[in-house]
């Protein structure tokens, strides 16, 4: 595997991988099942796989975990490699955000709600960073993880808006035997956290139990999901119903919809989502990225 660290070399590269179709698995690293599911789907349909692997400070708000994110680069290197990708595009923030950087890409609707009404800066910083990634690596697909459903979409909008010729794939989320989304983040949970987190899936469980017993009424249904995690949360960001294209909340549950959840356990901020029709039975999570281009 190559590691290339320059934007420059990782245009040449491209340029002379230029016969093949070349697959991009953005990442911020600390890598697990959900990040190796995506790197495995690019190596079936893409002639080149390069994974990034880049912990981008633009996304992350002046009180988030920036500076804790874990960063284990040796094993990460490993497990690239044991995947067969091609290259790991490996900057520093110098190299993506050199001085005088003033430029930003910012989606605006669908980055209102939901993580976006917690995470002010969060979503301009990463379509910011994805879009120089696409620029570096120029990818024929790019590869995102349903368990980021909000962040997947957004990166499509930008796409369409801006034109990219990139493919955007969006991949099942892989969970812990447990049902717990896995994430970078389930390293931050002590042991007594550890136990409680797989409550967040359960509680998107309980949702979908209850739209099959024929429960319209969204609030309800959160005020039931609240009270569900209650016991085992810190403090719940949302709990939302909303449409699975646009992202806008549903008042009356009906076709499908998008059940979310941010919440934090301890002080470990996770989130979870999960499509539901509305006989209560569960779609995939990749239903709507498929079916809008
Ligand atoms: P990161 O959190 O490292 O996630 C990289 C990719 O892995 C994202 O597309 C995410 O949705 C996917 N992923 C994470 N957990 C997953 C799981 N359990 N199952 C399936 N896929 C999963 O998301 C980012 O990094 C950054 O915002 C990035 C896009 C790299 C831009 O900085």
């Amino acid at each position: 595997m190559k590691i290339i660290t320059h934007i420059s070399e990782m245009q040449q590269w491209t340029k002379e991988n230029g016969g093949h179709s070349i697959g991009l698995v953005p990442t911020m690293g600390a890598l697990h099942e959900g990040h190796l599911s995506l790197v495995r789907a690019a190596r079936k349909e893409s002639g080149r796989v390069v994974a990034s692997i880049f912990v981008n400070p633009t996304q992350f708000g002046p009180k988030e975990d920036l500076k804790n994110y874990p960063r284990p680069i040796a094993r990460d290197r490993k497990l690239l490699d044991e995947e067969k990708v091609d290259v790991l595009f490996y900057p520093s923030a110098r190299e993506m955000y050199p001085d005088g950087f003033q430029t930003e890409v910012r989606v605006k609707g669908l980055t209102e709600g939901l993580c976006g009404k917690f995470r002010p800066v969060h979503f301009a910083g990463m379509t910011t960073v994805v879009a120089k990634l696409f620029n570096a690596v120029l990818p024929a697909k790019a590869y995102f993880g349903a368990k980021d459903y909000q962040q997947a979409m957004v990166v499509k909008r930008m796409v369409r808006d801006l034109n990219f010729p990139v493919e955007i794939r969006m991949l099942e989320t892989v969970r812990e035997r447990d049902g717990l989304a896995m994430s970078s983040r389930n390293a931050y949970l002590n042991r007594m956290e550890r136990i409680k987190a797989p409550m967040v899936n359960l509680a998107l469980d309980y949702a979908e139990a209850l739209i099959r017993q024929g429960l319209r009424d969204t609030d309800q249904i959160q005020t039931e999901i609240r009270g569900f995690l209650k016991p085992f949360v810190s403090k719940i960001d949302y709990i939302e119903v909303v449409h699975p294209e646009n992202l806008m909340p549903i008042r009356r549950f009906q076709g499908t919809g998008l059940l979310a959840i941010a919440c934090y356990i301890g002080a470990t901020r996770l989130i979870d989502n999960r499509l539901v029709n509305q006989h209560g039975t569960k779609v995939p999570g990749t239903y709507y990225a498929k079916t809008t281009s």
